[in-house]
């Protein structure tokens, strides 16, 4: 997957791209990451990439003109793919989500414009996004920040980053529902046991214990995902007993 960054600051991508999984994913050339510096596109003398608000008000407004080069740029350094998706980061996009995440998994590539200061004149806004992206409902300074946990998401996503593919089908939203508890060794830690199924060896156990788990966490902290979850017979009689209090902890 090729992801194109548009930031007036691309150093700051360099400590969160440089390790751990989205290390091994460009080394493994499983992700290409472009960054631009929306500043190379500017051609006055000391670069000018914002400028005061029409009609006044507080802060600058990114100037449109770089940001039209910048995306073309990318757009062209990603070999010009139809249906490539520009997304903008701002408080004012659709929440992201899991299943957003999966739906970008599915694209070759990708542009993220990253907003600053009071974000971008909307004239810039309205003619290059495909796509606008929240990260929830607060302000941030910049979508910097956004679009690394946004490429996070989306890479981890992707046929051999993860190293197994089947570790993110279990993921908290993957299924709907939030994922269970998870132990390692010691199985006894300052007198608390790891519950006996699991080491029981019997795997049909162990499932079911993990997705009744799955389901009482799902419950307990967020029990609106239950509304839209795809429930069993069994999922739905379990969560009856729970309901009524006939569940031992
Ligand atoms: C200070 S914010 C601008 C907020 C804007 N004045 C508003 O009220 O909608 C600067 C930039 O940070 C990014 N940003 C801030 N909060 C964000 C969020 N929750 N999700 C995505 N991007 C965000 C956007 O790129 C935005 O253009």
């Amino acid at each position: 997957m090729d992801i194109a960054i548009l930031t007036l600051f691309p150093d700051m991508f360099t400590g969160p791209f440089s390790e751990s999984m989205l290390k091994r994913a460009q080394e493994r050339g499983l992700l290409s990451i472009h960054l631009h510096n929306i500043r190379d596109y500017t051609h006055d003398k000391h670069h000018t990439a914002d400028d005061t608000p029409f009609g006044g008000g507080q802060g600058m407004v990114m100037k449109p003109e770089p940001l039209f080069e910048a995306v073309k740029a990318a757009l062209s350094d990603l070999g010009d793919r139809p249906n490539t998706p520009v997304i903008l980061l701002t408080p004012q996009g659709r929440p992201f989500t899991q299943a957003i995440a999966q739906e970008l998994s599915q694209h070759p590539a990708m542009v993220f414009i990253c907003g600053h200061y009071e974000g971008m004149d909307a004239r810039a806004e309205e003619a290059l996004a495909t796509d606008s992206i929240s990260i929830g409902d607060y302000v941030l300074t910049g979508g910097e920040i956004p679009s690394m946990a946004i490429v996070d998401a989306v890479a981890r996503l992707l046929p051999g980053v993860l190293g197994d593919d089947m570790s993110a089908v279990d993921d908290s939203f993957a299924t709907g529902l939030l994922e269970g508890p998870t132990y390692t060794r010691p199985a006894e830690y300052r007198g608390e046991s790891v519950p006996d199924v699991l080491l029981s060896g019997d795997h049909a156990a162990v499932d079911r214990w993990r997705r009744e788990q799955s389901l009482r966490r799902t419950y307990e902290r967020r029990p609106d995902l239950l509304e839209s979850a795809n429930l069993t017979a069994a999922d739905r009689a379990y969560l009856e007993k729970l309901k009524a209090g006939e569940v031992e902890e």
